[in-house]
């Protein structure tokens, strides 16, 4: 019996906000971003929309594609920084949502690797544990609630949208989809990308949101550095692992952060172009979402056939960062 993915699903609010746009709400230029970020445009959620709504549309069409009902799922497991609350947990939000009343439901933070990470943890219970058959696993965010839209280093960058992936066991499969893992972490660099006060250690205060504390504050030439090497290290150690050559892959998804670094990763891959998926120009950084949104896109689109090997690669706050490789 193998782990697969039985099905995919995404949503992206309706709203969208270009760089056009952009240029009346703060001093920025529809040129700079694209030729920065390759950014066009990015999805921006309704006030009345929290992010368990934007995963609640995502898993609907995921259950949908992967044939099961809610009550099927044994685990629900959200990625997400934007949280509806501090607690509880977003995933009991879908789980209510959905009716999925055998679920047992958590988060995962781990920003834009979140999905990864996530995917890991599933894969690891239902091998674990013989009782649990299907796992929603949903990278979700409402970046655009802990965006500062009067800071241009920042607001041009991120964007709203949920991405899902059932995982489950099925009889007619002798191979799991995850078939190698490679994630780190460094909390050394807890500083470069953060929000800084709102948490235990800095409580909100009127002081503090005078400051824009509240906000996501980024050191962004010192990220991009490392998130080249973070991800084509991990992706070279997948790689290896499942002993393959990066020309033998379907696909590969990089997060979609900036143009600039992920045609910097897959040079250094040496990952032709044309296998490179990329869809930043039309959402932006949607962090956790960010590879749900290109895997529900792709497979969607009926290009991904059953075999074919996927390669997944994300970083993010924390610092957080690794690679996963897929067997469709
Ligand atoms: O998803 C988690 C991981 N996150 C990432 O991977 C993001 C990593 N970082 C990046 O993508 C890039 O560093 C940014 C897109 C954030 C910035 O691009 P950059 O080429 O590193 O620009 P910079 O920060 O070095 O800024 C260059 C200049 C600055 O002006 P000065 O100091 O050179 O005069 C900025 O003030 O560009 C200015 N600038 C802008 N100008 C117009 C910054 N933001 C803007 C803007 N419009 N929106």
């Amino acid at each position: 019996m193998g782990i697969i993915i039985k099905g995919t699903g995404s949503y992206v609010p309706e709203k969208i906000l270009t760089n056009k746009d952009l240029e009346a709400m703060v001093d920025t230029n529809d040129e700079w971003i694209t030729t920065r970020t390759g950014i066009k445009e990015r999805h921006i959620a309704s006030a009345e929309q929290a992010t368990s709504d934007l995963a609640y549309q995502a898993a609907l069409k995921a259950l949908a594609a992967a044939n099961i009902t809610a009550e099927d799922l044994d685990v629900i497991i959200i990625a997400t920084v934007t949280p509806d609350k501090f607690f509880p947990n977003t995933a009991c939000f879908l789980q209510q949502k959905l009716g999925a009343k055998n679920a047992f439901c958590f988060d995962i933070e781990a920003a834009c690797s979140g999905l990864l990470y996530s995917l890991e943890v599933a894969n690891s219970l239902l091998s674990a544990n013989k009782k649990y058959k299907n796992a929603l696993v949903i990278g979700a965010e409402k970046l655009s609630c802990i965006t500062n839209w009067e800071d241009r280093n920042t607001c041009v960058l991120f964007g709203d949208g949920a991405g899902a992936v059932v995982l489950g066991k099925d009889d007619n499969f002798d191979y799991n989809s995850v078939v190698a893992t490679d994630l780190h972490a460094d909390g050394t660099y807890t500083d470069l990308l953060q929000i800084p006060a709102g948490g235990s250690r800095t409580p909100q205060t009127a002081e503090t949101l005078a400051q824009g504390m509240q906000y996501t504050h980024m050191q962004g030439r010192e990220v991009f550095k490392l998130a080249v090497g973070g991800m084509v290290g991990a992706s070279k150690k997948v790689l290896e692992d499942a002993n393959l050559e990066a020309s033998q892959l379907k696909k590969f998804i990089p997060h979609q952060a900036n143009l600039r670094i992920i045609e910097a990763v897959a040079q250094r891959l040496d990952v032709d172009d044309d296998l490179v998926y990329k869809n930043v120009f039309r959402y932006g950084n949607t962090s956790a979402s960010s590879i749900g949104l290109c895997l529900d896109e792709l497979n969607s689109a009926g290009e991904l056939k059953r075999g074919d090997y996927v390669l997944l690669t994300a970083f993010g706050s924390g610092l957080t960062w690794g690679a996963v490789l897929l067997k469709w």
